[in-house]
C-alpha cells in the first residue's frame, strides 16, 4: 500500500525487520511529523489533545465521525498494527472527496499515544487520558510528557468512533470484518527475588535460586491458562545481575492474561499466584504480583456494529486483542472494522495484509464515513 511505503523504513530494525516505535522516542515522532504533513496537504485542522493525542479535522462542530488508530508498536512488531488505521483513515478521506462526497458532519482522524504501553507500561495510554479513565497523577510518564487528563470538550464533539486495525488472528475468512467484542485482559509485574551467589561453589541444596520459581511460574502460567481456555503469556524478563557463572539475585517477568470473561481472568491470576508463593516457599524465594494494566471485557456498540455489518455485508467477530477503541467504547458509541490476516501472526515481524484487503478496507471505511455522516 503505497502510504503505508511511505513510512515502511521508519523505526524499523535492521536485523529483525520489525518496528521499534516507543511514543515519544524519534521514531514515533517522525511518524507524528509524517502525520501532520499529510493532515495538512489535505487541509485537516490539527489538534492536540494535550495528552499526546493529534487529531486531524475535516469540518469543525459536533456529532463528529472520528475514526484513526496508533502510530507506536511494541518491541519488533509488524507494520500494520495501528498504522494501517491512520493511512486508511487519510486515503478514505482522499476516496470520500473523489467520491464528491461532502459530509454534514465533521470526520476527524485521531493518532492515539503509547496504545501498546510499550515504553510506560499502561496500555491504551493516550485514549485512557482523554476519557479520564486514567488520571494524570495515576501514571508515570518519567518527566517525558506532562499530560492535561480528560478532555470532556473533545469528547463531548465525538459523535462515534469507527478505528481500521488489522486483524491479529486468522478467525477473519473475508477481506473486512465488524468487531464485536473484546476480552478482558491485563498485565501483572512479577518480582522474584533470591540470593545472589556463586555458580560453582553453591551447593545446589544451599540455593535461593529465583530463576526456579520464575520458570516454575511460567509453565504453570500455561498450565493455568489452558485449563480455563484462556490465554496467559510470559514475554518479557529481567534479571539482576545477569552474569552466566552467578545464581540471580532477582528475575522480573511481566504476565499478560486473557480470557472470555473476567472472573475467568481473576481465577487465572489467582491460581497462579497461589502457585508461585507455594513454589516460593520451596525455593526460599519470594515473589509478588503487581497489576500495572487491567482492561475490562468490552463490547461494542450493538446498534453500530449491526449497521456496519450491514452496510458492509461483513463478518461479526471477537478478539483478544486490545484497542483504543475499547477505551473510547465506554463514552461514545465504538465500532471497529478488521482488515483480514492470512496468517494470523502479529505483535512480529511477520504480521502481514495484502495490499487488495488494504484497499478493501479504505473502500469500506470510505462507505462506513459516507454512511455515518451524510
Ligand atoms: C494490543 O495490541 C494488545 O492487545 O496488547
Ligand atoms: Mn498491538
Ligand atoms: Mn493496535
Amino acid at each position: 500500500m503505497k502510504l503505508l511505503d511511505e513510512i515502511a523504513d521508519i523505526g524499523r530494525d535492521p536485523v529483525s525487520g520489525g518496528y521499534v516505535r516507543y511514543a515519544w522516542t524519534e521514531p514515533e515522532l517522525a511518524l507524528r511529523d509524517w502525520f501532520r504533513d499529510q493532515a495538512t496537504q489535505r487541509g485537516l485542522a490539527l489538534e492536540d489533545d494535550g495528552n499526546g493525542n493529534i487529531f486531524a479535522w475535516w469540518g469543525s462542530g459536533p456529532d463528529a465521525v472520528l475514526t484513526g488508530s496508533h502510530l507506536d508498536s511494541v518491541p519488533h512488531g509488524g507494520a500494520y498494527d495501528g498504522p494501517l488505521g491512520v493511512v486508511s483513515a487519510l486515503l478514505a478521506i482522499d476516496e470520500l472527496r473523489q467520491r464528491g462526497v461532502k459530509p454534514a458532519k465533521p470526520i476527524g482522524i485521531a493518532v492515539f499515544a503509547e496504545e501498546e504501553g510499550s515504553r510506560f507500561g499502561l496500555a491504551c495510554l493516550g485514549s485512557r487520558l482523554l476519557t479520564g479513565a486514567v488520571a494524570p497523577d495515576q501514571v508515570d510518564l518519567q518527566g517525558v510528557f506532562e499530560p492535561v487528563g480528560r478532555r470532556q470538550d473533545i469528547l463531548d464533539r465525538i459523535g462515534c468512533f469507527v478505528e481500521l486495525h488489522i486483524e491479529q488472528g486468522r478467525a477473519l475468512q473475508r477481506p473486512v470484518g465488524v468487531a464485536s467484542a473484546i476480552w478482558p485482559h491485563g498485565r501483572w509485574r512479577l518480582d522474584f527475588a533470591g540470593e545472589p551467589n556463586h555458580a560453582g561453589t553453591t551447593q545446589m541444596g544451599d540455593r535461593r535460586d529465583p530463576m526456579l520459581t520464575f520458570a516454575f511460574t511460567v509453565l504453570a502460567a500455561n498450565k493455568e491458562a489452558r485449563l480455563r481456555h484462556a490465554h496467559a503469556t510470559i514475554g518479557r524478563v529481567q534479571v539482576a545481575p545477569n552474569a552466566t557463572n552467578a545464581i540471580p539475585s532477582s528475575v522480573r517477568a511481566w504476565l499478560d492474561a486473557r480470557a472470555p470473561s473476567p472472573e475467568i481472568v481473576d481465577e487465572l491470576v489467582e491460581a497462579l499466584r497461589a502457585k508461585a508463593s507455594e513454589r516460593a516457599s520451596r525455593d526460599g524465594t519470594t515473589v509478588t504480583m503487581t497489576a500495572e494494566s487491567i482492561t475490562p471485557a468490552i463490547e461494542f456498540h450493538i446498534g453500530l456494529r449491526d449497521r456496519l455489518a450491514r452496510l458492509l455485508d461483513a463478518p461479526i467477530l471477537p478478539t483478544g486483542a486490545g484497542h483504543d477503541a475499547g477505551v473510547l467504547s465506554a463514552y461514545v458509541p465504538t465500532a471497529m472494522l478488521f482488515v483480514r490476516n492470512p496468517t494470523g501472526v502479529s505483535h512480529s515481524p511477520l504480521e502481514y495484509a495484502a495490499d487488495e484487503d488494504c484497499e478493501a478496507g479504505v473502500t469500506a471505511l470510505a462507505d462506513v464515513l459516507q454512511d455515518l455522516t451524510c
